[in-house]
Formats: C-alpha cells, sequence, structure tokens
C-alpha cells in the first residue's frame, strides 16, 4: 500500500516566501506510484490543507491529521519543506516526536542546535573543525563596540544569531560601523553574532543519509558580485553558483571529508547544506553554518548538485522519504 506523505511548508518567518517555492519544487517532484502527498501550510493564520477545488481543511493538532469528505487522512511520515521557525529550528519536529510521526528532516535537538549559529561553530570546534573566532552578543548583556574589537580583528562579521538569508546581516571594515551593524543586528534578534571575515573561496554542499550512509553531493561555488552572499546576492541573481566547482581534487576531498564529519558529529538527518570557506593559508575549509532545511526552489543550489550527482529530483524525494522509515 502506498504510505501518506505531509508536505509541510510555510512557517512564522519572513522565510515563509521560500518555503511555498521550495515545497512547490518538492510536490512536483514527488513519485506519485510510491507516495500519496498533501501539502500543508502552517503559517499565523492556521493550519490547513487546502483540496484542488480550492476548499480549507483544518489540520487537527490533536493527532495531525486532516478530514476531507468526512474521510479522515493521518500521515505515515512528513517531509519538511519549511525553513525557519517552526520548522527548521526543532519546534515542530518536537511535536511530531510526541506523536510519533517520523520526519525527513533532523531531529528536535540537532535542529535547534544548528538554528543558532554560534553553538553551531562551538560543537564543530570542539570536535576539532575549523571556524572563525567569534563573540555571542545577548540583547540585555551591553558589551561597547570598543570592547569587541579588542577582542576580534577587522573585517568582521555581524550576524543575527537564529536568522537566517542572511538579513540584518552586515560585513564591517572600519571600526566606526560597528555599532550601526550591531544595531541593526538587534533588530532582528534577542542575540548576534561577531565574527572574523575568513578570507577565501566560498563553497557549499548538500549532505544527506540514504540506507544509514551519508553521502555528499558535486560542491558549489558562490561566486558573488556583492561584498558576500547577501540577500540581494541570494534571490536576486547577483551571485553565481559553480555546481560542480571547479577546484583541486585535494581541495574538494578537504571540503566533502569536512562535511560528511559535521553530518556524523551533529547527527544530521535528510538533507542539510553545510557552508564553508575554504581558506588557502590554513589550506583548510572553515564551517559557517548548517542549513538542516535547504532552500528547494527550482533553482535552488540542493537541486543543482542532486542533477550533477546524477540523480532525478523524484529519485531523490523518494530516498529522502523512505530513509524515515529506514532502522
Ligand atoms: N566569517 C565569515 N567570513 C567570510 N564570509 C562570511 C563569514 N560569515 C558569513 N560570510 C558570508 O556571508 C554569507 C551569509 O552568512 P551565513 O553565516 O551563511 O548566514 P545565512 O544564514 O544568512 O546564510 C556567507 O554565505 C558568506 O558569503
Ligand atoms: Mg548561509
Amino acid at each position: 500500500m502506498k504510505k501518506t506523505i505531509a508536505i509541510i511548508t510555510g512557517g512564522y518567518s519572513g522565510e515563509s516566501v521560500i518555503s511555498y517555492k521550495t515545497a512547490a519544487t518538492i510536490e512536483k517532484n514527488i513519485d506519485t506510484e510510491k507516495w500519496i502527498s498533501y501539502t500543508i501550510d502552517i503559517s499565523p493564520a492556521g493550519w490547513f490543507y487546502t483540496t484542488p477545488a480550492g476548499e480549507k481543511t483544518t489540520v487537527d493538532k490533536n493527532d495531525f491529521s486532516i478530514t476531507i469528505d468526512g474521510k479522515k487522512i493521518n500521515f505515515d511520515a512528513v517531509l519538511v519543506g519549511m525553513h525557519g521557525t517552526p520548522g527548521e529550528d526543532g519546534k515542530l519536529q518536537g511535536y511530531f516526536d510526541c506523536l510519533n510521526i517520523p520526519y525527513t528532516s533532523c531531529d528536535a535537538a540537532s535542529s535547534a542546535l544548528t538554528f543558532n549559529k554560534r553553538y553551531t561553530v562551538a560543537v564543530a570546534a570542539f570536535a576539532g573543525m575549523h571556524v572563525a573566532k567569534s563573540l555571542h552578543l545577548f540583547k540585555n548583556i551591553a558589551i561597547s563596540a570598543t570592547d569587541i574589537l579588542k577582542e576580534l580583528k577587522l573585517p568582521v562579521f555581524v550576524k543575527p544569531n537564529n536568522g537566517g538569508s542572511s538579513i540584518g546581516m552586515s560585513k564591517v571594515n572600519d571600526g566606526a560601523d560597528l555599532q550601526h551593524a550591531l544595531d541593526k543586528a538587534f533588530k532582528e534578534d534577542e542575540q548576534v553574532l561577531v565574527e572574523e571575515f575568513i578570507k577565501g573561496r566560498e563553497f557549499t554542499i548538500g549532505v544527506f543519509k540514504t540506507k544509514g550512509q551519508i553521502i555528499s553531493l558535486p560542491i558549489t561555488e558562490i561566486l558573488t558580485k556583492k561584498d558576500f552572499f547577501d540577500y540581494e546576492a541570494k534571490y536576486n541573481g547577483a551571485s553565481e553558483e559553480v555546481t560542480p566547482a571547479v577546484i583541486d581534487e585535494s581541495i574538494a576531498e578537504k571540503v566533502r571529508q569536512a562535511a560528511k564529519k559535521a553530518y556524523a558529529v551533529f547527527n544530521c538527518k535528510g538533507i542539510v547544506r553545510i557552508d564553508f570557506i575554504y581558506n588557502e593559508a590554513a589550506s583548510n575549509p572553515y564551517m559557517l553554518e548548517i542549513n538542516t532545511v535547504p532552500g528547494q526552489t527550482d533553482a535552488s543550489i540542493v537541486p543543482q548538485q542532486v542533477r550533477a550527482l546524477g540523480w532525478t529530483l523524484k529519485d531523490f524525494y523518494s530516498a529522502l522519504i523512505e530513509e524515515c522509515f529506514y532502522k
């Protein structure tokens, strides 16, 4: 019998716009010979399934079921197509754990940990990975720009600690601009990460697990016309993504090994995408962050990498769903 899958999308943050595009790619590439899928929109307006006729059905949160034409539908698994809270930070993962419904993403603890950029680099460093030197700031504990500059060398990146999509982020080259960058980041988040700039080429790499085995996708190099991979570079085309990256095999291997190590250390599940800067002087990749629900719009990096591996997206999503049931 075909299993019934809920594709969850939307979310409560500004990233919901991207979530809908990700879910559209997933929906289009679900193998309907293997799975029956329903897309569930989880937004501040409510949790809904919309029938092809345009009728909205509210999800019963007691068991995450929907009822269509008097027939109750329960889900065998959840495919996560939601960026930002509550689908990428562990909140829904905890809810599905309570209901005993398997899902395609990292578990609640790994999702929550990796959603926090500072805790991510702290754990990575503990595992011996290279990360940038940084300071973790909290809104209610004042620290002056002068004190920050005593600890960290310019240029620095100032980022909302729990953000995504480069929103509220700045690169600061001149100490006089630091306070403004801090104010901007604190508008987005109660916690801010100030991180030393790592010089080098930027790579990002998808990693997933199938039949219990960790597999890395072909690497993408990010070439941006902007100062860094900011929101405009990401979504308005001011960057070029080269998949597979044109790099020496020795560099590629270091990036792949670091990515697979991170996947194992953070006990990841499903498809994640890990950002690195390869620093020539250190001959090592520096890990910036782990995206546990990476963008999967048609043009996004993960779909590019899946195609570069020679897989169809259909087989890829089937593999992700099958992995939920893999013991
Ligand atoms: N420490 C750093 N050194 C060099 N570049 C960085 C650093 N931190 C961030 N960047 C640049 O900023 C971009 C966004 O940062 P990232 O930490 O990946 O946050 P986001 O969640 O917004 O993608 C990166 O893709 C990279 O171009
Ligand atoms: Mg990133």
